[in-house]
């Protein structure tokens, strides 16, 4: 297994290219399955996910070619409709390819995910809104069994809980239903926000696109057509990006991101001292010398992302006074907590809030990745921790942030990859 070996620095300095979005790019490469045409894909991010979801169309029957600077993914061929436990279970977002293979081909066979280590992460709101939509649905020795034989019948959905992965589904499942289908209480995400612009400009027409009531016209079972795009930027890749520039107190620029979907995120660092400098695909954080500390709840889109919860802590821990940090959207999304109290970190966890107690004089040990964004913020730590931290399990890292690194040597980390 891979590690990390990381220095702590002074300052880091230079421009960083955002990748695009892990979180935008697993629904669009789902949403192939509808489309009667071989559909190339810009901007993927290089990273463990995307390569899981392509490898499960694949098993499925799809030709997925892999070009210079995009994907060609053509479900034409797809043959099989069960997505099976080996691949599920490295990768819970596969439950994306049920909504679509069902509306195609009436009948889907998907592994239950299980839970993760963040959370326990039902599928319930994903199950029930394709009952209401017409599919039997049975679970059986581990798998969700679901059939709709004469396709999925449009109907007014009404989501108990904001799902963002839910959404996605109900949507591309609605796009080929017989119908309107009406999502209320959808996820506004921008990786949603995508999926639903590209339908919509590829023959499904979707109102209400960014608002938290969806209305899909499907097109009765007819597959589509799906011109060539390209992937949003990662707004949490950046998010990240600018926590390393606050906490290590070095100006960055961020290049190839959306600053408007990072809205609660600037705000926040504002709040903590730093100012920005915005263009319509750039960002420059200018850090303050004072980190100021802070109050952060994480909700829905466009509220604070519970993606950057684990970040941000890192970076309270560098903050002079108390913040406090509640996690609203998942249970057990705390364990870097215990890796940045090994490191010298004051917290102290109550159910679902943590105490940070800055500053802290952060030292460098061994420290092992629990989850995709606690990795991230034990990255953030290290490269202020006084001597060399090694971050080990990074295969979590690896999952959700492409190269990254060669985007930190880039503007002079001292950070290396090692084998075990
Ligand atoms: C998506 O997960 C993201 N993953 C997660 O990012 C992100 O943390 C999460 O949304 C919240 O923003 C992808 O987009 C691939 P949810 P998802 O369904 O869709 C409960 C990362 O780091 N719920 O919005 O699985 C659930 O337990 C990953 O990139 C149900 O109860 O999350 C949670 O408490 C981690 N029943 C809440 O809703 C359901 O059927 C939000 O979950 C579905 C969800």
């Amino acid at each position: 297994m891979d590690y990390l070996k990381t220095q702590g620095i002074k300052s880091l300095h230079g421009t960083i290219k955002i990748s695009g979005a892990k979180n935008a790019s697993l629904p669009l490469i789902a949403m192939t399955i509808l489309a009667k045409n071989s559909v190339s894909i810009k901007n993927l991010p290089n990273v463990a996910d995307i390569k899981t979801l392509l490898k499960l169309l694949s098993n499925l029957g799809a030709k997925c070619e892999f070009l210079q600077d995009s994907v060609t993914v053509d479900t034409s061929t797809l043959s099989e409709t069960k997505a099976t436990y080996d691949i599920v279970k490295t990768m819970r977002a596969s439950i994306l390819v049920l909504g679509p293979i069902l509306a195609r081909f009436g009948h889907c066979e998907v592994s239950l995910p299980g839970g993760c280590a963040i959370g326990q992460r039902p599928i319930d709101l994903h199950l029930k809104a394709l009952e209401m939509m017409g599919a039997v649905i049975k679970i059986k020795a581990g798998y969700v069994q679901a059939t709709a034989p004469n396709g999925l019948k449009g109907c007014n959905i009404n989501f108990d809980k904001i799902t963002v992965t839910g959404t996605a589904n109900i949507v591309m499942a609605a796009a080929l239903a017989h119908g309107v289908t009406t999502i209320t209480n959808a996820a506004r995400e921008p990786e949603v926000v995508q999926l639903c612009e590209i339908l919509n400009e590829n023959g499904v027409h979707i109102d209400g696109v960014g608002t938290a009531v969806l209305t899909v016209q499907g097109t009765n079972q007819k597959l589509i057509n799906i011109k060539e795009f390209s992937v949003i930027p990662d707004r949490i890749e950046a998010g990240t990006y600018l926590c390393a520039g606050a906490i290590t107190k070095s100006e960055l620029t961020l290049e190839n991101v959306n600053a408007k979907h990072l809205g609660a995120v600037i705000a926040k660092l504002e709040e903590m001292g730093s100012t920005f400098t915005i263009t319509p695909d750039t960002i420059t954080i200018h850090p303050s010398q004072v980190i100021k500390p802070v109050k952060i709840i994480t909700q829905e889109y466009p509220a604070f992302p519970t993606d950057m919860q684990a970040q941000f802590l890192a970076l309270a821990t560098q903050a002079d006074g108390t913040s406090i940090i509640e996690e609203r959207l998942f249970e057990n999304r705390f364990m870097h907590v215990s890796e940045l109290q090994r490191m010298g970190a004051d917290i102290s966890l109550n159910g679902n809030v943590a105490t940070v107690n800055g500053k802290n004089k952060l030292s460098g040990t061994d420290v092992m990745a629990t989850d995709l964004r606690a990795s991230s913020a034990l990255v953030l730590a290290a490269l202020v921790a006084e001597g060399e931290t090694n971050i080990h399990r990074i295969y979590h890292l690896d999952r959700g942030y492409d190269s990254l690194e060669q985007k930190l040597q880039g503007v002079g980390a001292k950070i290396t990859r090692l084998k075990e």
